[in-house]
């Protein structure tokens, strides 16, 4: 077996990664980061879109904005759609100075990739059987290789290796399942609203998002055990006009769908973060439904208290920022589990219980109504700000 070493020994190239390996390097800690899939697999897969205020900032700062700032659109509002009207939750009178970037999760991972590789990072894709040899005294295995590290990132998402290799005595486990999935559609085709369309219809849940002037993306809510091509387009475009031409003299644009994909809904967390020397961080430690759009920006969230952590580490020998990592991550974690679980209620059509209906009803007019309401789904929304 061939060994190597190096600092920090990363697992996965998606944003949490990738943004980990950049600030790591530019602190001058070297790094290698270790991806099963090959770079156009991960530069073109289409997931989040939305960044918070906090996430755009940091990725600004840290060197990798350009394209973003130029290509990504800053979005002061958004809309919820229920009993026939629209209701703007206004960002810039609710949270002055916050609002939110549109930019597709594949952009932002396409830039990181680009940056990482300028700056010599040693990127390695299409590594096959990673393995965690040791967490008291790191190593990588893959391929025949061994590669020792001081510290191990698991940033290799929910099906990843690094949680598997924790012993489960050692995890608490916090699950829960939604009976819907969510059926995610891109189309060449103008958006048909300048901002995104959250609307709770009869029919259910469906999002109107975007990513660009001529393309836009959309999800439905479907039964959990839907597969995408259960639905004709004509279908997705019936539907989607159905849940969204609700508000008097509103029509949805359709055009060419270019990708269908599933996605599951499911809040995990798996708590601590850090077990000895191994860090966990974005969905290899907690996933939450994008409803409330958090996923992506809570990996950089972690990943922004690690690099910190880390970088107080090689510069003075301190361990203290390593040692609260795992508890300065998981505050923001559940702020952001429960604000995803309370619009995915809030939004998505439950069948059963008509008095979880009324409820449900209730509490959209309030928001509708309420300052106070629509002040707190605004800030959790653009993002709270960070602790440091
Ligand atoms: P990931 O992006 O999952 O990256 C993990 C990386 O590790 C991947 O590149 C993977 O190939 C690699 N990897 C995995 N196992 C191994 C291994 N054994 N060895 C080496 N490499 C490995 N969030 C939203 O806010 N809005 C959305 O619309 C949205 N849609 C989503 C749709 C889907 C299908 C999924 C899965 C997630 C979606 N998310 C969404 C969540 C958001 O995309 C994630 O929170 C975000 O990608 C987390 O980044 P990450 O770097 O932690 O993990
Ligand atoms: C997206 O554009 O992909 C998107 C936007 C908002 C969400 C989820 C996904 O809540």
């Amino acid at each position: 077996m061939r060994p190597s070493k190096t600092s920090v020994g990363i697992i996965g190239a998606g944003p949490a990664g990738l943004l980990l390996a950049h600030l790591l390097s530019a602190k001058g800690i070297d790094v290698v980061v270790l991806e099963r899939r090959s770079r156009a697999h991960c530069e073109s897969r289409v997931r989040a879109g939305v960044l918070e205020q906090g996430t755009a900032d940091t990725l600004a700062e840290a060197g990798v904005g350009e394209r973003m700032r130029a290509e990504g659109q800053v979005h002061h509002g958004i809309e919820l759609r229920f009993g026939g009207e629209g209701h703007r939750i206004a960002f810039e009178e609710l949270v002055p100075g916050r609002a939110i970037t549109v930019y597709g999760q594949q952009e932002v991972v396409k830039d990181l990739i680009a940056a990482n590789l300028a700056n010599g990072v040693d990127l390695r894709f299409e590594v096959e059987d990673v393995a965690i040899g040791s967490l008291a005294d790191p190593y990588l295995t893959f391929g025949g290789e061994r590669l020792d590290c001081d510290f191990i990132a698991g940033c290799d998402g929910f099906h990843g290796v690094s949680r598997e290799s924790v012993p489960a005595a050692d995890l608490a486990v916090y699950e829960k399942t939604y009976p819907f999935a969510w059926l995610g559609i891109l189309a060449d085709v103008a958006p048909s609203a300048p901002e995104l369309v959250y609307s709770a219809s009869e029919r259910g849940f469906s999002l109107h998002s975007m990513r660009s002037d001529s393309v836009s993306r959309f999800y439905l809510q479907v039964p959990p055990d839907t597969r995408p091509d259960d639905w004709t387009h004509e279908a997705i475009w019936a539907e989607l006009k159905a849940r969204h031409e609700t508000v008097p003299g509103f029509t949805l644009a359709t055009g060419p769908i270019t990708q269908v994909d599933v996605a599951a809904m499911r809040s995990f967390v798996a708590e601590p973060m850090r077990f000895g020397r191994l860090f966990l961080a974005g969905d290899a430690a907690h996933i939450v439904p994008p409803t409330g759009a958090k996923g992506l920006n809570l990996a950089v969230a972690d990943v922004r208290v690690l690099a910190r952590a880390l970088g107080e580490y090689y510069r003075t020998g301190s361990e203290a920022l390593l040692d609260a990592y795992s508890a300065a991550c998981l505050d923001r974690v559940w702020r952001a589990q429960h604000f995803s679980w309370w619009m995915t209620t809030l939004l998505h059509r439950f069948e059963g219980d008509p008095y979880d209906r009324r409820l449900q009803q209730s509490h959209l007019a309030y928001v509708a109504r309420s300052r106070a309401q629509a002040t707190a789904l605004a800030e959790n929304y653009t993002g709270l700000p960070y602790a440091d």
